[in-house]
């Protein structure tokens, strides 16, 4: 699919991942809706795209939520032919400490935003993918999901977010079966280590610790580097039912 005729939501785009995304698509000439929480960050991002570019404060976890903000972008675009889910939260405790076993309260509430909520924006988006006129190759519309290589080998503390990614791997080939019929793929990226404002905030010192866990390049990701993987697999119309490392080939020890 060409970016240039896509319009795209981008969940968590207001930030990191997501934003790389939503500014690599716009420089491709897409439209770009950004769903996310931080209204802030969302809205100075959306008002650089002018009018290619829309920010909808959402809470993926919400259908009521969801199901305006696509509304809104139909309005604004006229149509939706691209869904790259980004909005993810980490968490970091095991299953058993100091403190007693893990929290079933923080357990539940990663599961809702990384993979229910990603499932939830995606069913959502298909709805209106459905209504789009095929293009030469047949597609209606291409998902994008965001995994982790935490899906793989999740360390000590990542039962949650692990869980969360690995149903996110999960689903991949079922959803792009499911959707066959429609002309819409489904592709997922496990990305490994991207210096976003999470990493930012812990200081030199151990982005360079860890940059030396990944086996080459000898860095951490540049989230410029996943935009240019989420647009690979808009444009390549073979790319379906697969999750792609993105990781320098680290192996999490
Ligand atoms: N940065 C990494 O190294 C890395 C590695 C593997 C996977 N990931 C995954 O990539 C995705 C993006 O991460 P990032 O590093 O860009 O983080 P980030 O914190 O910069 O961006 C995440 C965005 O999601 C938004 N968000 C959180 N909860 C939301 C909700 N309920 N509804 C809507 N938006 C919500 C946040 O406001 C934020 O803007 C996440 O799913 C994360 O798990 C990141």
């Amino acid at each position: 699919m060409k970016i240039s005729e896509s319009c795209a939501i981008i969940t968590g785009g207001s930030s990191g991942l997501g934003g790389a995304t939503a500014r690599n698509f716009v420089a491709g000439g897409a439209k770009v809706a950004i769903f996310d929480t931080n209204v802030a960050k969302g809205e100075a991002l959306a008002a650089e795209f002018g009018e290619d570019g829309l920010f909808v404060q959402t809470d993926v976890t919400s259908e009521e939520n969801l199901k305006s903000a696509i509304k809104k972008t139909l309005d604004q675009f006229g149509k939706i032919s691209v869904c790259v889910n980004c909005a993810g939260i980490g968490a970091a405790q095991k299953t058993m400490g100091k403190e007693g076993p893990h929290s079933l309260g923080l357990y539940r509430t990663v599961l809702d935003v990384n993979l229910t909520g990603t499932f939830n924006t995606l069913r959502l988006a298909v709805e209106a993918m459905e209504e789009n006129e095929p293009n030469a190759d047949g597609e209606r519309g291409v998902i994008v999901n965001t995994a982790s290589v935490a899906a793989f080998d999740g360390q000590k503390g990542q039962v949650a977010y692990s869980a969360s990614k690995g149903g996110i791997v999960g689903m991949t080939l079922p959803i792009a079966r499911d959707l066959a019929y429609y002309g819409i793929r489904v592709c997922a990226i496990a990305p490994g280590l991207f210096l976003t404002p999470l990493f930012e905030g812990l200081g030199q010192e151990v982005v360079d610790s860890l940059s030396t866990q990944v086996t080459f390049p000898k860095r951490l990701g540049d989230p410029a580097e996943f935009g240019m993987l989420a647009r690979t697999i808009v444009e390549n119309p073979y790319l379906n039912g697969e999750t792609i490392r993105l990781d320098g080939a680290i192996r999490l020890p």
